[in-house]
């Protein structure tokens, strides 16, 4: 007997069997229905009646009259390494011609190895005069295996993940330097006279003026964690993070945000094969609920150190460290930042600088029109799709 014929005699089987017992088998069909309508639904976010997030200001003034003696408790930090000099100083260029040049924070740059001379010369001639600057290094114990980690098993994951085609998994520093953005940034020494933080890398620009501090702006407005771009992350760097993460909030307990929910997608699948077929796929809760990959990109990111510092967030990145996923897997501090923030904080404890242009690495975004003071946005430049903002969004406006 052929297969076909096979699947097609069961088939029919099934068939009779349903049209014998149909009025159990419309029930039952009509019970899955009911509970995958219910299930969606749960995903549903209400929408506040105001914006919780509106931009710091809409209109454009000169940021001399906003240059008030008050300044934040907060620094620049940049991790770069000696061949990143002229990245570093186009981006230190362009921080402080746009913002710094009116306010005066102070500079951290952070090193896995010795500043040369030529880094810092150049890099403190950008700064400029009367700006506070500090170039310092990473101690080993936070840049490197910890000791719970098959150094064999990572280095086969990584070339395996290398010949597959995943971003920067072949490289061993990248890990080490995700590890140490995701969870120990903010306990350097150089950074803990701090509690804000804005991230710089090298290479980015910002191309509107920003006239106002953004510090005081987040500590008046009570924001932890301020981004401009949020994008789909690539799912083959982190296939398991989001069910680990996902795991340990579900055993804790931890209540569900509308930031966590708008990160996810609702399955239609019926409850039996949610729970035991799609949970085994890669991104998805332990429900086989869905991640949609959304995330907040951290190479810029404004944050309330304090947030990082908390044990809340020392605890999750603990646990996820534990793990192993940066090495054997190859999981990004923007994709850590954003699920922790989404888990932790309330929606409106997160500011998008809306009115802000910023460019790295070929993306952009530029403020909508009516946003923005004195912005020239790159012609041509690739621009952010905001399908990802848009689904992020629905939490505060
Ligand atoms: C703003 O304040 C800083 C420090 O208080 C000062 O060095 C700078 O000259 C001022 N800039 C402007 C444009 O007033
Ligand atoms: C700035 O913040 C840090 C970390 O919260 C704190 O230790 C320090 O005392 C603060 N400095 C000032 C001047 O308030």
């Amino acid at each position: 007997m052929s297969l076909t014929k096979l699947n097609r005699n069961h088939l029919r089987r099934v068939l009779l069997f349903l049209a014998q017992h149909w009025k159990a088998s419309l029930g039952i069909i009509l019970l899955m229905t009911i509970e995958v309508i219910f299930h969606i639904r749960s995903f549903t976010i209400p929408r506040p009646s105001t914006n919780l997030d509106p931009p710091f200001y809409t209109t454009c003034h000169d940021p001399s009259t906003m240059n008030s003696t008050a300044r934040a408790n907060a620094t620049f930090m940049m991790l770069a390494r000696n061949s990143d000099v002229s990245g570093a100083v186009q981006s230190v260029k362009s921080v402080q011609a746009q913002f710094n040049q009116h306010f005066g924070y102070p500079w951290v740059f952070l090193n896995d190895e010795e500043w040369s001379e030529e880094f810092k010369m150049e890099v403190g001639k950008a700064v400029g005069e009367g700006v506070s600057v500090t170039f310092d290094t990473i101690p080993w114990e936070v840049w490197g295996f910890p000791m719970w980690i098959d150094r064999e098993k990572a280095r086969r994951k990584m070339k395996k993940m290398e010949r597959e085609g995943v971003m920067y998994a072949g490289e061993e520093s990248y890990h080490h330097m995700c590890r140490f953005q995701s969870g120990f940034f903010y306990d350097h020494p150089a950074l803990l006279p701090y509690k804000f933080y804005w991230r710089v890398e090298p290479d980015i620009r910002f191309t509107c003026a920003i006239p106002y501090d953004p510090f005081l702006s987040m500590s008046q407005h009570d924001k932890k964690y301020g981004y401009a771009i949020a994008l789909w992350e690539r799912g083959n760097t982190v296939p398991s993070l989001f069910r680990k993460i996902s795991d340990y909030k579900a055993r804790r307990h931890v209540r569900t945000t509308p930031l966590w929910t708008a990160l996810m997608a609702p399955s239609y699948a019926p409850w039996l094969i949610r729970r035991f077929v799609l949970s085994l796929l890669r991104n998805r809760d332990g429900k086989g609920d869905l991640w949609n990959m959304c995330h907040l990109w951290s190479n810029f990111e404004i944050a309330d150190m304090e947030f990082f510092r908390s044990s809340a967030y020392r605890e999750l990145f603990r646990y996820l460290d534990e793990d192993g996923g940066f090495y054997y897997e190859r999981w990004g501090d923007a994709a850590v930042h954003s699920l922790g923030v989404a888990m932790l904080l309330r929606p409106d404890e997160v500011h998008w600088f809306s009115d802000w242009g910023y460019v790295h690495g070929g993306l952009q975004v530029c403020p909508k029109e009516g946003l923005g003071c004195g912005c020239e946005c790159e012609e041509g430049g690739r621009e952010v799709e905001t399908v990802c903002l848009d689904s992020i969004r629905r939490t505060v406006e």
